[in-house]
């Protein structure tokens, strides 16, 4: 489970936890956030362990698996969740590193961790792989092009590698988050401005809570998806259904 150590996968790692799932809560710089979240979840009688790591680094993450092996035993459930929206820039005005650095940690990440779980998951003939996407799979966002690239680029990573595993015992699927209340869009909802402009865009009028996203990896962990592979479940509040075409048209 990666990037479990604030917003939405300290959420989905604690359900999974509940669920029964031995967790592996992976950060990358907040430690001490991380560990209170392993304690919560051994509070809470689950098996959690921490391991840190940049997942936008082939080596880290291969050390990382490594690791999960010796404490934890080979992965079953792979949560693609580490992610950043980067800085708001138009192309051209932006800075190339900026972007690199979105599709390191949005896209490359998923894929270093995707072929670590896959080889372990081929052995026992069984394994999910959670790619966390965004509405922004399809949505176009100025002045995100890299978040945008990435996540489109991880929906069909998401396809394309569910077609190659399929026959394997092993789902790729994809949630596509809509705008879940979290501290990576903090400085939306904490503007009454901005919050009014956001809600403006949700057919439900409101912001999603972490746990709604928690359930539906929960789903689609478990056997009860177990005919659904290679597709994203959106969970958006209807964000996708272009709220502007509820007047007019
Ligand atoms: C982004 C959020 C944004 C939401 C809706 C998500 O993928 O991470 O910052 O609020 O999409 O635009």
């Amino acid at each position: 489970m990666t990037g479990s150590s604030s917003g939405l996968g300290a959420s989905i790692v604690k359900y999974l936890a509940k669920a029964g799932a031995s967790v592996a809560v992976h950060y990358h710089s907040e430690k001490t956030q991380a560990e209170a979240i392993a304690q919560e979840i051994i509070n809470e009688g689950g098996n959690a362990k921490v391991f840190g790591g940049d997942v936008a680094s082939l080596e880290a993450v291969q050390t990382l698996f490594a690791q999960i092996d010796r404490e934890l035993g080979p992965i079953d459930i792979l949560v693609n969740n580490a992610g950043i929206d980067g800085k708001r820039a138009l192309c051209g005005h932006d800075n190339p590193a900026d972007w690199e650095k979105v599709i390191g940690i949005n896209l490359l990440g998923p894929y270093f961790c995707a072929r670590e779980a896959i080889v372990r998951m081929e052995k026992k003939s069984r394994g999910v792989i959670i790619n966390i996407t965004s509405v922004h799979e399809t949505i176009p966002w100025t002045g995100y092009t890299a978040y945008c690239a990435a996540k489109a680029g991880l929906s069909m990573f998401t396809k394309t590698l569910a077609q190659e595993v399929a026959d394997k015992g092993i789902r790729v699927v994809a949630i596509g988050p809509g705008a879940i209340k979290t501290p990576i869009n903090k400085d939306v909802w904490g503007n009454p401005e901005t919050l009014k402009d956001l809600l403006d865009k949700i057919p439900m009028e409101r912001m999603g809570e972490t746990d709604e996203i928690a359930k539906a990896a929960v789903f689609l962990s478990s056997d009860l998806a177990s005919y659904i592979t290679g597709t994203s479940l959106f969970v958006d509040g209807g964000m996708l259904l272009y709220a502007d075409f509820k007047h007019g048209g």
